[in-house]
């Protein structure tokens, strides 16, 4: 398909290139510009450049550059024409003439599904204060979760009636069609009989509000036990889960200085009722890459406060590092004798509360008192594996400055002295850079190798097919739980997918390994594979680790790369196919033309 050149103009208008790239690659803000490690080549230095105001990157290593078109069809290795589209995508812009695409989306445009949910947010507040609907609804919030009237309007509040059409009738009487009502995620359509009904019943209702104060999802709570116990809207045009925050809209603005993120609605709504307006929740869905580039754009610091159950801890963990890669202060809170922000408040108090919260731990004491809470420190052997851990743990940290702090905590709480510590942690970082080093040298060593590519020999006869599967290959490598989306079958991507055989061989035996009893494990592939073989794959994978963004999005979009090379090879020999019959069709009545004429003779 070829776009038009406004079509084009527009994909790019409304692409985020920091957000685009900032998915890939690490990047840190200096001056107007981004900077970050190259994804397409192997460096240590950052030397790769982004400028959100031109709309371009560069690196000055590797002297890869261009527009978020390029970026796209380096990083995911498409055409030009298929980067175009999956830019569309992203952006949620329909495609030209694409009526398919069309209808998916409901072809509704974001501002109608806006209109939408304001006027139902407004339906449901009114059945929340409408005692023959919402009294179950008001009971609720008023006396189980002791919210005031006053908080109940603040955010907007309401109550889905227990019926399946209540909203439905409303919405139709002003004038709104049922396709669109399922294009905002607000009715959808019976399998059985077709007819429309409502999503959200018999549940109090959360709305979510952006920063410009538009109503862009729902959350809706039973009242039970029942489950699921929260309903969120799904994505539309107007909402991603990926990115909106439960509650900016009140705390953009009061948050330049700290932010808090916790789990859950309700934490939300009992913090700014206790003064402190500047928590939000993510919707339904852990962190993401894209909620930590929100919140590096509007604070300093952010200290999460997750519920205490090991979950709960473990999420602290991810949200720790996924904002401290957009570089931004991370503190931690660990409440004792509660299980979530919401009950510490109901039971302590707002006071205590915000004690707690001045004497919030850094990541590292966090991690740090983790790892101490394992060892028994009276214990010299347990004493000198935990004080091991931390200095690996500590030789993590780029910088030096950091390093010094965090060594002067552990020696205060192992009591050994810092020069002691120093030394081994000084140990751990030579090790890592020995350890690069040698990476980078066979990293070299196996490149002019594959000059002729004698590893892979249909390569070069299918360069674009060898690295989309490439790139597939080096994230199921790194990633067991792609793995377990693939042979669960939750992405579908088989052995006929791939094109050229020995990454056909590499895809079967990384599978295998994983059905295994024991599991996947690199070393195995030694197996099936000679070392020269060996050095490709793992090469395979580390060019993929150069890339510091390989969530699951980007493992979809690189198995749909591969799927898409593979129907376009097939389209190829397909079409060689029908050539041939046709030629051969020809030759056939050539040659009877020929024999007709010989016994016209
Ligand atoms: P929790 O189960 O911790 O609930 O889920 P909570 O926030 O403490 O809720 P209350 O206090 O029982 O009302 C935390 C968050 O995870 C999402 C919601 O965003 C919820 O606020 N969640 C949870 C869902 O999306 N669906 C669910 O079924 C459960
Ligand atoms: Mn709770």
């Amino acid at each position: 398909m070829r776009f038009s050149e406004n079509f084009i103009q527009e994909v790019v208008d409304r692409t985020d290139i920091e957000e685009l790239i900032g998915r890939y690659v690490t990047l840190k803000r200096t001056g107007s510009n981004l900077v970050g490690r190259c994804p397409f080549h192997s460096e240590k230095t950052p030397s790769f450049s982004v400028s959100p105001t031109k709309k371009m990157f560069f690196c000055f290593g590797c002297h890869a550059g261009g527009s978020v078109i390029t970026f796209v069809q380096k990083a995911e290795n498409l055409d030009f024409t298929d980067a175009v589209e999956f830019l569309a995508n992203r952006a949620s812009i329909p495609l030209p003439r694409d009526s398919a695409e069309d209808t998916r989306a409901g072809g509704v445009p974001r501002k109608r599904i806006l209109e939408m949910n304001l006027e139902a947010a407004r339906f449901w507040r009114e059945c929340l204060f409408d005692p023959s609907l919402g009294a179950a609804g008001l009971d609720y919030f008023a006396r189980v979760r002791r919210l005031s009237p006053a908080v109940i309007k603040h955010f907007g509040l309401g109550f889905a009636p227990n019926s399946f059409t209540a909203l439905r009738d409303h919405m139709r009487a002003k004038g709104y069609r049922d396709e669109e009502l399922i294009a905002a995620y607000l009715c959808a359509r019976s399998q059985k009989n077709n007819s429309v009904y409502d999503i959200f019943r018999n549940r109090v209702m959360f709305p979510i509000i952006d920063p410009s104060g538009n109503i862009v999802a729902f959350g809706g709570r039973v009242m039970d036990d029942s489950k699921p116990k929260y309903l969120n809207s799904s994505d539309t045009p107007a909402f991603n889960k990926r990115k909106h925050l439960f509650a900016l809209n009140f705390a953009k603005n009061c948050c330049a200085e700290r932010m808090i993120l916790c789990e859950g609605y309700m934490d939300v709504i009992a913090l700014h009722a206790a003064g402190f307006e500047y928590a939000v929740a993510t919707l339904g869905t852990a962190i993401t890459p894209e909620h930590a580039r929100v919140f590096a754009k509007y604070t300093k610091k952010v200290i999460i406060s997750y519920d205490s159950d090991e979950a709960g801890q473990n999420a602290a963990e991810k949200a720790m590092r996924l904002l401290s890669e957009v570089g931004t202060e991370v503190r931690v809170l660990k409440l004792k004798d509660a299980k979530d922000p919401d009950e510490y408040i109901q039971r302590f108090g707002a006071e205590r509360f915000r004690r707690v919260l001045e004497e919030s731990r850094t990541g590292f004491e966090h991690r740090a008192e983790g790892v101490l809470s394992r060892y028994d420190l009276s214990i010299g052997s347990e004493k000198l594996k935990a004080s091991n851990e931390l200095c690996q743990l500590i030789s993590g940290y780029h910088s030096p400055v950091e390093r010094e702090l965090y060594l002067h905590y552990i020696a205060g709480r192992l009591e050994l002295p810092q020069d002691v510590l120093r030394n081994s942690t000084e140990q751990f970082i030579r090790r890592r850079r020995r350890e690069q080093t040698a990476r980078e040298s066979r990293e070299a060593q196996s490149s002019v190798k594959n000059y002729g590519d004698m590893i892979n020999r249909e390569a070069s006869q299918n360069p674009r097919a060898a690295s989309a599967e490439s790139a597939v290959l080096g994230l199921l490598l790194m990633f067991p739980e792609y793995r377990d989306a693939v042979e669960r079958g939750e992405i579908p991507l088989s052995s006929e997918d791939f094109i050229t055989g020995f990454h056909k061989r590499v895809f079967d035996a990384v599978m295998a390994g994983h059905r295994s009893e024991a599991g996947f494990r690199f070393e195995m592939l030694g197996v099936d594979f000679s070392p020269d073989e060996m050095g490709r794959i793992e090469k395979t994978e580390m060019s993929r680790r150069q890339l510091t963004q390989n969530g699951p999005e980007v493992f979809r979009s690189a198995v749909a790369a591969l799927k898409s090379v593979r129907r376009k090879e097939d389209m190829k020999s397909e079409d060689l196919n029908t050539r041939l019959a046709y030629l051969r069709e020809k030759q056939a009545k050539l040659h009877k033309g020929r024999t007709d004429q010989d016994e016209g003779n």
